[in-house]
């Protein structure tokens, strides 16, 4: 499966949606000379209600998180700091984001196989999830994922 880059330019309001219901979100940002603000509301700037969030830092040069998909879980990726690419693949088609700006992310719907890689030093992966940690949500096997697609999440 070949993958096509998209490289948001961070002008656009809202960039065209990507594979499998995945969308770029653009945030509010409070320009300040003090310093920019950005903020988000579960539910009125992403499409679910934030139960839990969690953050990827001090990765070391190469290294690559999250190969795996869920059945139910949705999120909301932001490059809080830095930059890094996110592969979101559908089980037909795959395409590479990256994330570069503070003031914009990719959500990610349930049922997307979706990894993390080419961090910039110093860089954080904030993300924003529909759902409490639970391993059982996980598909952390590709084939088992795409079964898990055609089964329409079952
Ligand atoms: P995981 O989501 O598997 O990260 P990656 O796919 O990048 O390897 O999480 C790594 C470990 O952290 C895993 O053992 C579960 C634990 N974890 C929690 O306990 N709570 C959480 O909210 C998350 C995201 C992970």
């Amino acid at each position: 499966m070949t993958a096509t880059k998209l490289v948001v330019d961070p002008r656009l309001a809202e960039a065209p949606e990507i594979v499998g219901g995945c969308r770029i979100i653009r945030l509010p940002k409070i320009a300040d000379v003090r310093g920019n603000l950005s903020f988000i509301e579960g539910g009125r700037h992403i499409p679910f209600a934030i139960r839990r969030t969690f953050w990827i830092y001090d990765v070391p040069g190469g290294e690559s998180r999250g190969g795996h998909g869920y059945r139910e879980l949705e999120e909301f990726i932001i490059a809080a700091s830095g930059s890094f690419d996110v592969t979101v693949d559908d089980g037909t088609h795959r395409q590479v984001v990256l994330l570069n700006r503070s003031y914009f992310g990719l959500y990610v719907p349930q049922l997307i196989w979706r990894e993390i890689d080419n961090f910039s030093s110093n860089s954080v992966a904030l993300i924003l999830a529909s759902l409490p940690y639970s391993e059982e949500d996980y598909l952390r096997n590709y084939e088992a994922f795409t079964r898990a697609r055609r089964a329409g999440g079952k």
